[in-house]
């Protein structure tokens, strides 16, 4: 089955609590997005699973996190306010402005008129201004990428963490970033708002094919890890004409999306070089280079970045989670997330709500496992209609306590994607789930 088409997916996630448009009282507000109760539970588990295998299971990764506001003269230094721009024209008729590419034949798409300016470089950064007054001096920009939080952290984190960094080492980070983009769309695929999660990995400038290679295979095997479907991935190089200013190498790890989006981008993982801590040496006038002790040398680390977007990974991981499927004749509506990144864990159902025994096994049964994972008491209606409730949030446990429970204390497990149903002790429960859920 191909991933569902963008509607069916914005559609369930509104329904049922996970992504809201923005502002939705007011009409919505351009391309922004709000993680519901369930949105945002999935959101911590997919930043949760990337921090646990790129920082906790390495001892050559160390995190931080960074302000979203940082000194302006940064964004000189890197190149983006001469570089992070498109080029834009204006309709002389309407005044609205677009990517020339956006143009067919020259006709506005607002108005249909058919004269436009010149094109002229528009910077994508938001800008603000910092303190009372708002004039050049107090502008500020919303970083438009985390990773220059990182290179200018270089140092402290350098001298700071023990043991004491060695080449290769990296440092990670997830956060906000903000782009002013001329083309937002398709959901949560490209917004103005968004979260990246980054890893500058710096090393000796002779290992950084080696290990540029390795980054690729090593992030592509946490998506396939986590449950994305393989065939739906790709790895694609640049060519060297799109290659950003500061890389010499650079792939993107490409997601299947459904049409008409098609193959795109789910992650870039570059070779920066030595680009970023070089400039930032140069104009802050602090070396940002490494000391190596053994043979007295200071050097300028290469990095190589893997650099992903954390909504699209959510995006992709729902896409690719969507199921549908006949069940005695009627439409299953199954997400089948990775039990890591299921926003609920475990449902916990008495068999009759008008039976106060079952209520209260079932309420304490819940209770227990809450200490420990997400996971919720439901009486709202029939089992069959809280078990499709729960398959359409791709919650891998559903637990129903029955009559049989309140004799034995045995309750049953069923499994969301084989419909199974074991019975299970009530108080090995905690351990069967912690088993079979990772982290
Ligand atoms: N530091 C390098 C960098 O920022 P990028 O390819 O521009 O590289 C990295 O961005 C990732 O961030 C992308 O692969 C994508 O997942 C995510 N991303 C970039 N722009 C985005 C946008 N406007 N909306 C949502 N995600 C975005």
């Amino acid at each position: 089955m191909s991933a569902p088409n963008m509607e069916t997916l914005v559609s369930l996630c509104k329904r049922r609590g996970l992504i809201f448009p923005s502002s939705e009282i007011y009409g919505g507000f351009a391309s922004t997005w709000d993680y519901g109760p369930l949105g945002s539970e999935l959101k911590r588990n997919v930043k949760d699973a990337w921090w646990r295998s790129v920082v906790w299971q390495r001892s050559d990764i160390e995190g931080i996190e960074g302000a979203i506001l940082m000194a302006p003269r940064i964004w000189e230094v890197s190149g983006h306010l001469a570089s992070f721009t498109d080029p834009l024209i204006e309709c002389k008729s309407c005044n609205q402005r677009f990517r020339p590419d956006m143009v067919e034949d020259l006709v506005c798409p607002n108005c249909g008129a058919n004269e436009f300016t010149d094109p002229r470089q528009f910077n994508m950064m938001f800008k603000t201004f910092v303190g009372p007054i708002e004039d050049e001096a107090a502008v500020a920009y919303l970083r438009p990428e985390t990773c220059q939080t990182i290179f200018v952290n270089f140092e402290n984190v350098l001298n700071t963490a023990r043991p004491v960094p060695k080449l290769p080492f990296g440092i990670a980070q997830i956060g906000k970033a903000f782009r002013n983009e001329i083309v937002t769309g398709n959901f949560t695929f490209r917004t103005r708002e968004f979260e990246q999660f980054e890893v500058e990995y710096f090393c000796r400038p002779e290992h950084a094919p080696r290990l540029y290679e390795e980054w690729i295979a090593e992030r592509l095997k946490w998506y396939t890890d986590l449950g994305i479907q393989p065939d739906r991935l790709r790895v694609r190089p640049h060519e060297e004409k799109e290659l950003a200013h500061y890389a010499v190498a650079c792939s993107d790890i490409e997601y299947r999306f459904p049409e008409p989006l098609g193959w795109r981008e789910l992650e870039g993982i570059a070779n920066r070089t030595d680009f970023d801590l070089r400039r930032h040496s140069e104009a802050s006038g602090h070396p940002l280079d490494y000391f190596d002790e053994p043979t007295g040398q200071h050097l300028a680390p290469y990095v190589i970045e893997p650099s992903g977007g954390v909504d699209r990974a959510i995006l992709v991981f729902l896409l690719d989670a969507y199921h549908e499927e006949q069940v005695r004749k009627k439409k299953r509506v199954v997400l089948r997330l990775h039990p890591a990144l299921a926003p609920i864990k475990a449902a916990v159902f008495p068999l009759k709500r008008n039976k106060p025994e079952l209520v209260e096994m079932a309420q304490g049964v819940a209770g227990n496992l809450q200490q420990h994972m997400r996971a919720i008491y439901d009486d709202t209606g029939a089992i069959g209609r809280l078990y499709r409730r729960m398959d359409e949030v791709g919650t891998p446990y559903c637990i129903t306590v029955d009559f049989q429970s309140l004799e034995d204390r045995t309750v049953t497990v069923r499994d969301r994607d084989t419909m199974e149903q074991n019975r299970v002790h009530a108080d090995e429960l905690l351990a069967l789930l912690r088993d079979r859920i990772p982290y």
